[in-house]
């Protein structure tokens, strides 16, 4: 698909800073040893994948919530990274494993197709700058991708407080990648009983509203 140019093992193999030596970090390409444990990982059912996790308030949640299910997370910020393994050892969160870079080329590359049950896209960087809208995650290939990725009857959950790009997330994803619009509503159940980020408990307490989406993929033929 090429979301992302260059060769994602080529780049990760000759990056200068060594991956992160904590426990519940994966290096695949990086750190000999990690390819296996990734494969081993995301082989696990149910799979549920965070993309862009920043602070890891869901994430770690989410993972405390659900020990039956392996969560992937994926975080570009080193420290953030860092802030989920460190927390996950804390609690004893034997699922949970954590990924530094760029979800997109992982993603494309290392996670079976038809094998996610929830993909969580939690306030997307909104990339204000008309010159920047190209480096936004939700772009047509993109959306097309999650839908691969994801088993039938999977779910996206994407929220987001910036207007703009809950239209934008209305443009893109319904009827691409076999994604449903299944709910907005802040209220639906399945949006309830799932933890908040950090950028979501700060929209509470400062009084910012969010859209809520919740979208199902399509059983395929
Ligand atoms: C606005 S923050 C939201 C953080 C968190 N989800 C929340 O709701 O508090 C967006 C995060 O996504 C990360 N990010 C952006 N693009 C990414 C990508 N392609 N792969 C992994 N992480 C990404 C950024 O580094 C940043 O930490």
């Amino acid at each position: 698909m090429g979301l992302v140019g260059g060769r994602l093992e080529e780049r990760v193999r000759h990056t200068r800073v060594p991956a992160l030596a904590l426990e519940h970090v994966l290096a695949p390409y990086r750190r000999p040893g990690d390819d296996a444990a990734f494969e081993a990982f995301v082989a696990r059912r149910p799979l549920h994948v965070e993309i862009g996790f920043g602070r890891p308030h869901f994430i770690c949640d989410l993972a405390a919530q659900r020990p039956d299910a392996a969560v992937l997370g994926f975080e570009i910020k080193r420290r953030w990274v860092g802030a989920a393994a460190r927390r996950a050892a804390r609690d004893g969160l034997a699922n949970l494993r954590v990924v530094e870079g760029d979800a997109r080329p992982y993603l494309e590359r290392l996670v079976p197709r038809a094998s996610v049950a929830g993909f969580y896209i939690l306030f997307p960087d909104p990339w204000w700058k008309k010159r920047h809208h190209k480096r936004r995650l939700f772009q047509p290939s993109f959306v097309e991708l999650l839908g691969d990725l994801a088993m039938d009857g999977g779910e996206l959950i994407v929220r987001t407080d910036v207007d703009a790009y809950a239209d934008l997330i209305f443009e893109e994803v319904p009827d691409v990648g076999g994604w449903r619009l299944a709910s907005t509503d802040a209220a639906d159940p399945a949006q309830l009983a799932l933890p908040r980020s950090h950028r979501e408990k700060k929209c509470q307490e400062l009084g910012i509203p969010a859209f809520h989406f919740r979208f199902v993929r399509e059983d395929r033929p």
